[in-house]
């Protein structure tokens, strides 16, 4: 063979490995509204700048007929590329070549960026479109992908994870994406379960759709699973890249820095009339976010999971931070299990990745009932407070209205070293609400006088007026000032760059043990 038809078999074989389980079942996929594992990669990365290794990697195995059955790449597309200039590991399962499904050298290519991602301390984005373990492949497959979660474990808190779901994904193929940071999924084309439809209806009899079971909506709302749910695939992807503008590329570093574009010094008129003169009344947390940071942009994360407590990032003076709010506009903002589960996740995910902290605090408590009682309240509030204790980024709060019981406790107080702690006039400190503390300690007042409801409202009005405001905390030093609501912005930025250089740290151990 001479030198130029050696380079034309070359590139013959380059453009077989892009056709992956051939033209058919690209049309397949098509039709089924994805895209291609390697169109996918162009509307992540930036223009051109993919590079693939392994196109040429093949699976060893030879049981139920596969010796003739080879495709170039096995499945998956990996390599590396950038997000707006920044280096980033991908890979992309190619649900063409035996539906994305795991074998050995499949697996064995994502191991690879994996390492790579390790090395170089850049983030790892997995596009998820897979059957899960290869079936003919059997113990060898299961091995495989083994391989892959240690990896992700190993990984987790040094570089970030994202993984987007963007085809029916199971068994495995769900538990990778589990253990990483950040799960993605697409409507209507997306599914994640640990067995299908079928098998449920083997097991239990019961008759459950794709939807219904792993789609989007039931992972966004009900299971938590999934951080973002996007329209299509195109959303999907443009979502992963503005995520990764806000994080940065390993836990030695710091997240990404903009040149701002909005003024530190901009004072918001509008947050000074935000509270409602009733304190039950509610009013939208991301109001008051958005007035806020930057141009008003914030990047919500679990937008539709346990409403009640807001999380996300947006940017001061261009500067990340990791917001978190109550949310007095959904369960009057109450911590119930799914909020705390999904603060802690949030919070740990900010200190391993040196991101600030802000939280916004509006909380009456946490949800009384037998519900979240038998559902384990006390171990999954725990959770955010165990979260919050033992973080060590810069963490600021601003208390705008109610911060009752335990839960102006978790929520980043000074005693679990909250650094910069604020409160608005609005704000009302005590145990708890002035009706239910009036009600238990003037108990015999109430029930000896000749009008029982007129001394309660006496009595609740009493505690209102010495204890629910933001004073007694403050003469203590628990709040480090209070201030109007327009000042917070500039007060916000000035804190951030104070606490730039904050050092702190844990004792040291091998890990603690957060009350899973
Ligand atoms: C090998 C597979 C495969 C698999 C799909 N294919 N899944 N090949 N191993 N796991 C192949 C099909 O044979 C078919 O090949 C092609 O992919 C497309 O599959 P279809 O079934 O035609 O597609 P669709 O109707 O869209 O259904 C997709 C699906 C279904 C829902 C993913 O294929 C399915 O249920 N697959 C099995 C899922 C599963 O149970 N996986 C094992 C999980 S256990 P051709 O040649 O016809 O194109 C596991 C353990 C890991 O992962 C450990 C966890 C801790």
């Amino acid at each position: 063979m001479s030198g130029q038809d050696k380079v034309k078999q070359l590139r013959e074989l380059k453009e077989r490995a892009k056709l992956g389980g051939g033209k058919e079942r690209i049309e397949v996929q098509h039709k089924k509204g994805k895209l291609t594992a390697r169109e996918r990669l162009d509307l992540l990365l930036d223009e051109g700048s993919f590079q693939e290794i392994d196109a040429f990697v093949t699976h060893r195995s030879t049981e139920f007929g596969l010796a003739e059955k080879k495709f170039m790449g096995d499945g998956v597309v990996t390599g590396s590329g950038t997000i707006d200039g920044r280096l980033i590991y991908v890979f992309s399962q190619d649900f063409t070549v035996f539906g994305g499904s795991l074998s050995e050298g499949h697996a064995g290519k994502i191991c690879k960026v994996m390492d790579l991602a390790m090395k170089m301390g850049a983030p790892v984005i997995g596009l998820n479109d897979s059957g899960g373990a290869r079936i003919q492949e059997g113990v060898i497959s299961l091995g495989a992908y083994a391989e892959i979660f240690l990896r992700n474990t190993l990984a987790s808190g040094v570089v970030p994870q994202i993984s987007a779901i963007m085809g029916p994904c199971a068994g495995g193929a769900v538990y990778s994406p589990a253990i990483t940071d950040f799960i993605f999924m697409v409507k209507n084309t997306s599914y994640m379960f640990v067995t299908g439809p079928n098998v449920v209806r083997a097991v239990t009899h019961e008759k459950v759709s794709f939807e219904d079971l792993g789609g989007a909506v039931t992972h966004s709302t009900a299971s938590g699973v999934a951080h973002f749910a996007a329209e299509n695939e195109v959303e999907c992807l443009a979502k992963i890249r503005e995520l990764i503008s806000y994080i940065p590329q390993n836990n030695m570093e710091d997240p990404p820095q903009i040149s701002p574009t909005d003024s530190p010094d901009r004072q918001d008129k509008v947050l000074d009339r935000i509270i409602p003169d009733s304190p039950t009344k509610p009013y939208d947390m991301k109001d008051v976010i958005g007035h806020l940071v930057d141009e008003g942009k914030f990047l919500e994360v679990h937008e539709d999971y346990a409403k009640n407590l807001v999380v996300g990032f947006a940017r001061l003076d261009g500067r990340t931070v990791g917001i978190l709010g109550n949310q007095p506009a959904a369960l009057a903002g109450v911590l119930d299990i799914d909020s705390s589960l999904k603060g802690a996740r949030f919070v740990r995910f900010c200190d391993c990745f040196n991101i600030p902290l802000l939280t916004f605090v509006d909380v009456p408590g946490f949800l009384p009932g037998t519900a979240q009682e038998s559902g384990g309240i006390i171990k999954h509030g725990a959770k955010l407070l165990y979260a919050y204790c033992e973080a060590t980024v810069p963490k600021v709060t601003v208390i705008t209205r109610k911060a009752y019981g335990g839960a102006y406790d978790v929520l980043s107080s000074k005693h679990i070293r909250g650094d910069v702690n604020l409160a608005w006039p609005t704000a009302e400190i005590a145990v708890m609400g002035p009706e239910g503390a009036a009600e238990i300690i003037f108990k015999k007042e109430i029930s000896a006088s000749k009008s029982p409801r007129a001394t309660l409202r006496r009595k609740v009005k009493e505690f209102r007026e010495r204890f629910a405001n933001p004073y007694i905390a403050a003469e203590l030093g628990f709040i480090d000032d209070v201030l109007e609501p327009h000042q917070t912005r500039p007060t916000l930025i000035r804190a951030f760059r104070m606490l730039a250089t904050k050092v702190d740290a844990n004792p040291k151990k091998k890990h603690g043990n957060i009350p899973l």
